[in-house]
């Protein structure tokens, strides 16, 4: 989400002459897009800060000073006190304000004033953002569902992001129609609370997000679909049936369960339990028998003890994850959980994330080793590490290197792994079944690398 919004951020300046940079020194505009998710990130924001503090300063009158920002969910949560410890900061504004990022900085050029903007404005942001069409991708994301109403206890994300607010159907199909003209092939369905999307149809009344993803799957020449991230409590029939109906929808899910007991789930106050999630699992691999699943994981928990703990480790050996993330407890200020007693031992939290991550490896690298000799569709997105290599993904989103001209990029060829690496796969592209370009005069399908 944060790529996508600092992506959004650049579009926006763009119109004011502005481009992108990879290098702070030098440019007229700095913007730390932050994150407030987890461990110590406003302590990050500060030391990041003080790295860029000589920038300000060491300009001269002929070279002027850059304008420093601050955005994302940190400068929400931290606003004002952002200005007061670092006083070389010319803007500080939240996720939700950042489409006035343009009259922000040239107030700020203007006048010299500094802004804090953390409003939850009553406009709605993405009636401000243009969709940058032109970047030519072939995997592209799409922002569609914003904010989140379930209070997790342990999560900051209801309080910086907002309330949930989704896009209508049809402004998603035009960017996604839009994208596809560009040149994407895949798009992925962004929200904080993805799969709570619950938007206006195109000929009025709601729809939810199994049903815009069978309307999106109508657009012609989008292969494919995916969605992140969601919470299992909105898993409704409609989508997951969409995995087993729907072609172009991608079978690879991070839907996360956080842990594997129900005393600290209810605790978390996810509002649902071990058994829900093991039945939704089991729903979508009625549907989709082959779907690889992804999960996050909170270990250490206040009250979290060590039958808790192994029931976790129960439910991953049970379930089996494709890939997934998992961290210690932190307590983020403001959220219920830090302020709970029973807060868990940092010592004890690096054994279990220990043990937890051991088990999660061993899963994430037979579930790779299980692609050796398979033959996979793999949509390439661009060139690979090597000269001569492309690179593309596999339905399970591994990255997947291939020798191969590049035309085939921005197509979905049929790949033999060949070769497992730590964290992508290698192989031969089979047979090249659709030429993208019809300049050329091959037959439509040849025998070409296996
Ligand atoms: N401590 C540890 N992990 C957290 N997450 C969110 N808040 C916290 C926290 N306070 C994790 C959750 C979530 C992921 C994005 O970050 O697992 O799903
Ligand atoms: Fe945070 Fe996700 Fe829970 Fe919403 S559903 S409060 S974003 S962890």
């Amino acid at each position: 989400m944060n790529v996508y919004d600092s992506d959004r951020m650049a579009d926006l300046l763009a119109p004011m002459g502005y481009e992108v940079t990879q290098a702070a020194d030098g440019a007229d505009v700095i913007i730390l897009n932050t994150c407030h998710i987890r461990e110590k990130a406003a302590e990050k924001v500060y030391s990041e800060l003080g790295r860029l503090a000589p920038l300000k300063t060491a300009a001269t009158a002929g070279d002027a000073a850059p304008l420093i920002a601050v955005a994302g969910c940190v400068a929400q949560a931290e606003g004002q006190q952002i200005l007061d410890r670092a006083p070389y900061v010319d803007l500080v504004f939240g996720p939700q304000t950042y489409h006035r990022l343009p009259e922000m900085v040239e107030s700020a050029l203007r006048t010299g004033k500094r802004i804090v903007d953390t409003d939850f404005p009553v406009e709605d942001k993405f009636d401000f953002l243009l969709e940058e069409h032109s970047s030519g991708d072939v995997s592209r994301f799409l922002t569609i569902q914003e904010g989140c109403d379930r209070f997790c206890t342990f999560c900051v994300v209801p309080y910086t992001r907002g309330a949930e607010q989704s896009r209508s159907a049809q402004s998603i199909a035009a960017d996604v129609k839009a994208m596809v003209a560009d040149g994407a092939r895949e798009v992925t369905l962004l929200g904080q609370n993805v799969n709570a999307w619950h938007g206006e149809a195109p000929s009025g009344g709601e729809w939810w997000l199994g049903r815009l993803i069978r309307y999106l799957a109508e657009i012609e020449g989008l292969d494919r679909i995916r969605y992140t991230t969601s919470h299992p409590s909105d898993m409704d029939d409609e989508l997951i049936t969409a995995h087993g109906d729907v072609p172009q929808l991608m079978p690879f899910l991070h839907l996360p369960v956080q842990s594997g007991s129900d005393k600290i789930l209810a605790s978390m106050n996810r509002r649902h339990n071990a058994a829900d999630y093991r039945r939704i699992i089991d729903q979508l691999r009625y549907h989709r028998p082959d779907i690889a699943l992804s999960s996050d994981f909170i270990v250490g928990f206040p009250g979290e003890d060590d039958a808790d703990f192994a029931k976790t480790l129960g439910l991953v050996s049970e379930i089996g994850f494709a890939q997934s993330y998992s961290f210690k407890y932190s307590p983020r200020p403001g959220t219920p959980a830090a302020d709970h007693g029973q807060q868990v031992d940092e010592a004890v939290k690096n054994e279990r994330l220990a043990g937890l991550q051991q088990l999660l490896r061993a899963q994430q690298e037979g579930f790779l080793q299980a692609q050796l000799g398979t033959t996979t569709d793999i949509l390439f997105e661009g060139g690979g590490k090597r000269s001569g290599q492309i690179m593309g993904r596999s339905p399970f989103m591994h990255p997947v290197h291939v020798e191969a001209p590049d035309r085939l990029v921005g197509s979905v060829q049929p790949v033999r792994i060949r070769e497992c690496f730590a964290n992508s796969l290698r192989g031969d592209v089979q047979t090249v079944s659709t030429p993208p370009s019809t300049e050329r005069s091959e037959p439509a399908t040849e025998d070409v690398y296996a």
